[in-house]
């Protein structure tokens, strides 16, 4: 399906019924990636899951794109489906985009599932990562970017299978665009002062084996949010979803069934 929000063209799947779940996929990733969360998840809820602005098939617009900017166009989204509130589901930079709607857009908030994610900003080293990765895409394309990225995504154990998939995701996306999300990611301000004002339920998921953002870092972000519970995913990376579907739905609807 398709909304005009802001200005642009925002693909999005909107499947199910009952309470609205947002999913909000990862960097440099587009909707495709929550393909199993979609399927097992609608069938008790709303679920609703857009291309970011610059990925899958929505429209691209120059960068950079700030979180806040993909934070207006997913509650933008939501005007437009009439819905109130929903549930926040993001991965990784889905995360860092939840933390930006936290902070503009706190009513709008029916409860919170972040995974493989941080609260933290980029240190200064990260952020001249973000500069020296953007140039590379621009240069070499999006390929040149899953090269760095994909022996990091997935668990050790994942089939190649599964990497082909995540790559034929990046290379399907724009360079230009995912230059953009990397010059965003960089400007991120840090979020660890909203963590103890969150007052909507609380799930935090983590592959067991994600290596960029791990278990430890994400029980760290647990003590600092008041109502709030810790699914670690076994056999699973950073995108814990795709390596183990069947946990992960299970840890979002145990915590989904509860509100
Ligand atoms: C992601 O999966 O969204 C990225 O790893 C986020 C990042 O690069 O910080």
């Amino acid at each position: 399906m398709q909304a005009t929000v802001n200005g642009i063209t925002l693909n999005y799947e909107d499947r199910g019924q009952g309470l609205p779940l947002l999913l909000i996929h990862g960097f440099p990733l587009s909707n495709a990636m929550w393909q199993q969360q979609i399927e097992a998840l609608s069938a008790s809820y709303r679920v609703i899951a857009p291309d970011l602005r610059g990925f899958g098939t929505s429209d691209i617009t120059p960068g950079p794109y700030p979180m806040e900017t993909f934070a207006n166009d997913l509650v933008a989204l939501l005007d437009t489906l009439a819905i109130e509130q929903a549930v926040l589901c993001g991965l990784s930079m889905g995360g860092y985009i939840s933390f930006a709607f936290l902070r503009d857009y706190a009513e709008r908030i029916r409860g919170l599932i972040l995974c493989d994610t941080r609260a933290r900003d980029d240190s200064d080293e990260g952020k001249a990562t973000r500069e020296t990765n953007a140039q590379l895409v621009e240069r070499e394309g999006a390929n040149a970017i899953a090269d760095r990225m994909l022996p990091n995504l997935l668990s050790p154990n994942a089939p190649q299978e599964r990497h082909d998939m995540l790559r034929a995701i990046i290379a399907g996306n724009s360079p230009q665009a995912i230059a953009a999300a990397l010059r965003g990611m960089g400007m991120r301000p840090d979020s660890s002062d909203l963590l103890p004002t969150i007052t909507v339920p609380t799930l935090l998921v983590v592959g067991e084996e994600d290596a960029l953002s791990p278990p430890s870092e994400m029980r760290e972000l647990q003590q600092h949010i008041p109502d709030c519970e810790l699914a670690v995913i076994p056999a699973a990376g950073h995108v814990a979803n795709l390596d183990n579907p069947q946990a992960f739905n299970e840890a979002v609807s145990g915590f989904l069934a509860k509100l």
